[in-house]
Parts: C-alpha cells; sequence; structure tokens
C-alpha cells in the first residue's frame, strides 16, 4: 500500500538560494517565496499565494484578470452573432431515454433553452407526459442542478441529489412518487456518492466524508479523504444512519454500492484512484438478521486491485462480471459464489480481438446487452445470459450510444444515438414481439441546420512512434485542402475516457459561420481501444498524449486541413492539460489554445479535493521516479520564451470557475501568472495570454443551458478575434 506517506515536501522559505539549473532564469530573482524540495530538486512557488481562494489578494487577482479579459471578448463582434446563432440552433428539444420504474415510465425534456433539463413522468408510453421534478425549481438563476437519483425497486420512492454553482457537494432528498410529495429526509456531505436502495424500500446507501474545518460549499481546497458508505433508514434523520464501510487505515479508498438484482446482495466495490480496477466484497443481506445495523459483515471476494469487476447480473449465486481481469478489452466473466475460487469461474463473453466492451446490461430475465467499441464507433449486440450466444447485431449509424434503458424486469430497451452531425435518435425496441424490430421512438432534427451539407471522415495518422491514432474531421463538403481554413483541434487523452462522436452545435456554428474545420483526436490515455490505450498514455508514458496531439495538429496542416497560425486547440480538465502541455513544447504550432479547468501544476494537484485520486494516471511528485517524468512536462514548470526569431506563444485563454472543486482553479490562476510574467513580458509576446473565471461555476456538470451559450460566445470570440475570422453569412 501506498498510503500514510503523505508531507513529503518541505517548504522552505529561503532568499535567493541557488536554484536548479534546468529551471527558468527568471526564477533566479532574489525574492521571498516558497521553494519546496522534491528529492533535493528546489523548486520555487511563486504564485502559492494564489492557493488561497479566499485571499483578498486572490480576489484581486481573479478581478483585474476579468477586467482585463472581458473588453477584449467584447470587442469582438463575432461575440454577439455566435451568441445570437447559438440560442437559435441549440433551441431543440432535448430527450433521453424513458426508463421504467414500477409502473410508471420517466425521462428528461429540455424543450431547448431551459436552464436545467425536466423529469417527466408517464403512466404509460402512449399517456400525456406531466412535469414531475423541475430542477429549474431549483434556484432563480439555473445554477443548482440534478446530480444522481435513485428509484425505489417498487418505483414508489425518489432520491435524488442537488449540487449547486457546479461543485461536487450534492444534497440528497426524497420524494414520494405519488403526487411528487417532498420528504423530510435530507442528507449532507454528500461526494462521489452511489445510491442504492435495498429492495424492502426501508432506506438507501450513500457516501459521506466527516465534517471538516471551515467551508465546504465548492470553492474551498483541503482534500477528500476518509470516504464513508452508510444506510439511510427512510423517515430517520442523518444523524441516525448506519455506518456499513469504512477504511481507517485507507484514507483515498472510496466505495460503491450496489444492490444485486434479486435484492438479496449488496455489492461493494472499492477504488483507491481513477484506474479501472477495484476490490469486490459482497454481503448476503439475508445474513444480516437484524437488519442493516452497523458496518456490514462483508465477504471479500476479490481484495486487490489488479482488475476491474463491473457487476452485469446475477441467478442466485452464480454473478456475471464485466472484467478487464487478463482482457485490456474486456470480457464477461461468471463467478459462482458458492465456489468462489478462481478456478472455477468460467468465461461467458470471451475478449473480442478488437473491440472493446463498453458495457453489458441484463434486460428480460435472459439476455444481455453489450456495447462495443469498435475504432471509436459503438456496435450494439444481444446475447443469451445462460449461454453467451451471440443473438443479433442492431444496426446503427457511424457514431456513439450515449444512453441504454432496459434493466432486468422490463421487456423492452431505448437506446440514444449520436454522432457529430445528428443530434439523436432514440430507439425501442419490445423484446416480447419476435422477430425482434427496433424502431425510431424519436428523432431530434435542428433546424436551420442541414447536415447533408457537410461531411465526417475518420482518418488514421501515425504518432511520432508509428502509432496510428484515429481522429474524426468534420467540415463543409468540398472546401479545397489548400490550408486556408481555419482549424479547431479537440483531445482529451486520459483517465480511460474514450472521446466518441458527439454533437455540438457551437462547433457546428464554427463549421458553419466560421468557415472551420473540426478534428478530434483520439489520442492515446483514453479507452479507445481498451487498457492497453490507456496505459500507453499514463504514468511514465504520458507524454505520448501530447506527442499524439502535435502529430494531429502537424496532420492537418500537412494535408492542407489548416494551418498553424490558423488552428485552435482544445481540451478541459485532463484535455486542458493536453493543451498548456502542448503550447509550452510546439509554441509555433498553433494559433490559438483553449485551456478549460485545466490540471496546470504537476507537482501538487494530489494536495487539493480529489486530486488524490488522479495519481493513478500521472504518478506523484512525492516519489522521486514520479516526480521526474511530472517535472518535464507539467505545464507551470515548463514555461519559457520560445526560442527563435519571430517565434511565440499562440493567444491562450483559459477558462475556469470559482467553485470548481474538482480541478481547483489555483491551477489556472498559477499558470496565467507565471505565462504573463515569463512570456508576457517578452516584447516579441504579441499574442494574448488570458484568463477568464466565471462566478458559481464549477467543472462542467450541471452547468445551466445560459451559461453554456456564454461560455462557448466567448471562447469563439476569443478564437476568431485572435485568428481574425470573419463570420460567414
Ligand atoms: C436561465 O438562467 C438565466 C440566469 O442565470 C436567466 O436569465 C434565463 O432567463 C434562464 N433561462 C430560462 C430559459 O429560463
Ligand atoms: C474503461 O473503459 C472501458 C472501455 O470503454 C470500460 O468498459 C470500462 O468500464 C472503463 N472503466 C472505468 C473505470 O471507467
Amino acid at each position: 500500500m501506498i498510503f500514510s506517506v503523505y508531507v513529503l515536501i518541505i517548504l522552505v522559505t529561503v532568499f535567493c538560494e541557488p536554484l536548479c539549473r534546468s529551471l527558468p532564469a527568471w526564477l533566479l530573482l532574489s525574492h521571498t517565496w516558497l521553494v519546496d524540495d522534491y528529492h533535493g530538486v528546489k523548486v520555487p512557488d511563486p504564485y502559492s499565494w494564489l492557493e488561497d481562494p479566499d485571499s483578498e489578494k486572490t480576489q484581486a487577482f481573479v478581478n483585474s484578470q476579468n477586467q482585463l479579459t472581458l473588453p477584449f471578448l467584447e470587442q469582438c463582434e463575432v461575440r454577439d452573432l455566435f451568441k445570437e446563432r447559438m440560442t437559435e440552433l441549440y433551441d431543440y428539444p432535448k430527450y433521453s431515454c424513458p426508463f421504467k420504474r414500477g409502473s410508471r415510465y420517466f425521462h428528461f425534456y429540455n424543450t431547448g433553452l431551459q436552464n436545467q433539463s425536466v423529469m417527466y413522468v408517464q403512466e404509460s408510453l402512449d399517456a400525456e407526459p406531466t412535469v414531475f421534478l423541475d430542477p429549474n425549481k431549483f434556484s432563480d438563476d439555473g445554477t443548482v442542478a440534478l446530480r444522481g437519483y435513485a428509484f425505489s425497486e417498487d418505483g414508489e420512492y425518489l432520491a435524488y441529489g442537488t449540487s449547486a454553482s457546479g461543485s461536487d457537494w450534492v444534497e440528497i432528498h426524497f420524494l414520494r412518487v405519488e403526487g411528487a410529495a417532498s420528504l423530510d429526509d435530507h442528507l449532507e456531505r454528500v461526494k462521489f456518492s452511489c445510491m442504492s436502495w435495498t429492495h424492502d424500500g426501508k432506506g438507501l446507501f450513500y457516501n459521506s466524508y466527516p465534517e471538516q474545518e471551515g467551508k465546504s460549499d465548492g470553492t474551498e481546497t483541503s482534500t477528500n479523504l476518509h470516504q464513508k458508505l452508510y444506510f439511510h433508514v427512510l423517515g430517520t434523520p442523518q444523524s441516525e444512519d448506519v455506518l456499513c464501510a469504512e477504511f481507517p487505515d485507507y484514507p483515498k479508498w472510496m466505495c460503491g454500492a450496489e444492490v444485486s438484482d434479486d435484492g438479496r446482495y449488496v455489492l461493494l466495490s472499492i477504488r483507491e484512484g481513477c484506474d479501472p480496477v477495484n476490490r469486490l466484497w459482497y454481503c448476503d443481506l439475508q445474513t444480516t438478521l437484524q437488519g442493516i445495523t452497523g458496518l456490514l459483515p462483508w465477504v471479500k471476494l476479490i481484495d486487490n486491485f489488479d482488475a476491474e469487476y463491473d457487476y452485469v447480473t446475477n441467478e442466485g449465486t452464480l454473478f456475471t462480471f464485466k472484467t478487464n481481469l487478463d482482457a485490456p478489452r474486456y470480457r464477461l466473466l461468471n463467478i459462482d459464489f458458492a465456489s468462489p475460487d478462481q478456478s472455477s469461474w468460467t468465461e461467458l463473453i470471451p475478449q473480442h480481438d478488437k473491440d472493446v466492451i463498453v458495457f453489458a446490461t441484463c434486460t428480460f430475465s435472459s439476455y444481455l446487452f453489450v456495447c462495443f467499441l469498435h475504432d471509436v464507433k459503438n456496435i450494439l449486440k444481444m446475447y443469451r445470459l445462460s449461454s453467451g450466444e451471440e443473438l443479433r447485431t442492431f444496426p446503427l449509424d457511424v457514431g456513439s450510444v450515449v444512453g441504454f434503458t432496459g434493466r432486468k424486469r422490463d421487456s423492452e430497451i431505448f437506446y440514444y444515438f449520436t454522432s457529430f452531425l445528428s443530434p439523436a435518435v432514440i430507439y425501442h425496441c419490445d423484446l416480447t414481439k419476435e422477430p425482434l424490430q427496433p424502431h425510431i421512438f424519436r428523432e431530434v432534427t435542428v433546424k436551420g441546420f442541414n447536415p447533408s451539407d457537410y461531411q465526417t471522415t475518420q482518418i488514421f495518422f501515425p504518432s511520432k512512434d508509428g502509432t496510428q491514432i484515429p481522429m474524426f474531421v468534420v467540415h463543409k463538403k468540398g472546401i479545397k485542402l489548400d490550408g486556408s481554413h481555419p482549424g479547431f483541434l479537440y483531445g482529451y487523452g486520459g483517465f480511460n475516457i474514450s472521446i466518441t462522436p458527439s454533437y455540438s452545435v457551437s462547433r457546428l456554428i464554427f463549421v458553419r459561420h466560421l468557415g472551420g474545420v473540426l478534428a478530434v483526436a483520439n489520442i492515446r490515455g483514453g479507452g479507445e481501444y481498451g487498457e492497453t490505450w490507456h496505459k500507453a498514455g499514463m504514468l511514465a508514458s504520458k507524454q505520448n498524449c501530447f506527442t499524439d496531439f502535435q502529430c494531429a495538429a502537424e496532420y492537418l496542416i500537412k494535408e492542407g486541413y489548416t494551418s498553424p497560425s490558423k488552428l485552435t486547440i482544445n481540451g478541459g480538465s485532463n484535455g486542458g492539460l493536453l493543451v498548456a502541455a502542448c503550447v509550452n513544447q510546439r509554441p509555433e504550432l498553433f494559433g490559438c489554445a483553449v485551456a478549460q479547468v485545466g490540471v496546470m501544476d504537476m507537482l501538487k494537484f494530489h494536495k487539493f479535493t480529489i486530486g488524490h485520486a488522479w495519481t493513478t494516471d500521472f504518478g506523484c511528485s512525492e516519489n522521486k521516479e514520479q516526480f521526474d517524468w511530472l517535472i518535464k512536462y507539467s505545464p507551470l514548470h515548463n514555461i519559457r520564451i520560445p526560442e527563435g526569431n519571430g517565434v511565440q506563444y499562440p493567444s491562450v485563454l483559459l477558462l475556469t470557475g470559482d467553485h470548481d472543486d474538482r480541478v481547483v482553479p489555483l491551477h489556472s490562476l498559477k499558470y496565467i501568472a507565471t505565462l504573463q510574467h515569463i512570456v508576457g513580458r517578452s516584447p516579441k509576446q504579441t499574442n494574448p495570454l488570458f484568463i477568464l473565471v466565471d462566478t458559481k461555476s464549477g467543472h462542467g456538470a450541471g452547468k445551466p443551458t445560459s451559461k453554456v451559450i456564454q461560455e462557448v460566445a466567448d471562447t469563439y470570440a476569443f478564437i476568431a478575434r485572435c485568428l481574425s475570422l470573419s463570420w460567414v453569412k
């Protein structure tokens, strides 16, 4: 275990100490600031004062940065045009897949521009839907969002989470479904939580964190450790909730409970970070005769972090899991709890030679629906649960399955298809009617935008080491590839996250009205080709993500899609790190860079909120070898005036929010301060280096539509002004 060694960094305030030679010269200026000692290497941290979000100095810094950025954006005429067109094109109806709970159907619906989507209920699929839960009523300005929900087994109760200003902190509330009547039950200090009811309807498993010093509204930076699992009994105060699992010796462990389809077992999945691996403990509720009254007698079926075990379903003691054990592209495995020895495990669906299993779900008792990723496009197949026999493939266009509903007790499925040029097709398939025939339940079109004027192509380009990297390119049909078009290149590259085709109105406006070429590069670090692809872009190999992204840019330039001075790169969170690292490494390759909510200080990220969970992808500066990887690319620590005549940094815009407690804003604040200090002062730097810090805004989840529209208008206004793009009517 790697716990217990926490504070290895020695903070020393020095006066003009000799510094490591590899560091930029400006850091040698005599001044008093923090210098951290990492394994004998002294690394100054002159802007560490920006780590205190509440100090007057930090707040003054944020205000003056915004006052610099906003007038620049306001002076761009594309800003209003973009906002107006976005408001017009985004105003299309947005539906989720319907899902059945008890005897009723529910779905989410947004008329178009509502700040938050509304949950509707209907007695049957043909009945008139009525509003069931309207998150727009949670606040006046739309900044309180729904974050997670769970219906009781009989569908008569709903537990739902709310989060304010985009923070990860959640409060759980309860409703009686009949009449949507609020109950008094109320749970606080909830974060990264499961929500799972016992089938008797008595209560709900959820996670919370111990009380902490100071505020917890999402603007604090304090670390989140010692998450616990509780059982809340409906009708009782939270103070009486039953502690069901805790790990006092392992402060980083987080767990989620899931009640099995038959209601008999609670499965506990324990993680210590973001890697796709978990311990799998369970409890047979029939052995807890007194009910749930204390720490549960967990059976430790899997008690290591070697692989991921994702519960699919069970028939009695025979459990089906989706796993990456000896299968980087995942397979389905049966484990009989009555003879749990690994030698008795059997394979239900083997790993495919190329395609990755994304999810598997059991519907109508005897079927398995398995969604695959095939060269970054989804495939949906149906199997027999008892034998693993493949029954059929459901036809899909090139794109993504982003919604699927249909549980073991249901006799129908709904699935949601989307792609670059198609906002939504929701399919319905009644599993009781042979031959099975999925039909279009709902198809959404966006008026004022004709998809047949555009084309999507998937290309493969070689990275520096020869690895073929997939990339989607979207542009108007028939354009000349003469390098004259503005390019917008997006990437993420990390945490096993696959960037599959998605519909984005703002990017299509860029293509349509700024004459642009959109490119989405599926660089390493993601899950596009399974765990191998993820591992090839993490820890000591993290540089592969940046190299792949730079090769994507070079390919687009070489093929005439765009040129360096017209190319914007964009990414958020881990993708913000990607953008900033690439800008440091290849400033001449890009004209503009927009990094949202990025991780910029790779030496300290693990100290704030949930940052410690990312050491699985990044490593941690407290370890000497890992420090050596991190210092080489950490955006904050690799800012230098570019060499070469006339070479400067691209125009840079950082975006963050005051309530981002996933990637705390100090990353972006320290990075922009350093960038402006080193690069901004150089006479050859004429491109702007800006940051915009939004208020009542977080990492992205639950952002109200009004803020989303403003953010994209600001982003593309910046791009248009910096790259001198004009609006094409
Ligand atoms: C969304 O919220 C903003 C305030 O944040 C408000 O001005 C706007 O009217 C709301 N939009 C809708 C459609 O209610
Ligand atoms: C990792 O990605 C694979 C493929 O998309 C998926 O099956 C798996 O559930 C993911 N694991 C995690 C922890 O996200």
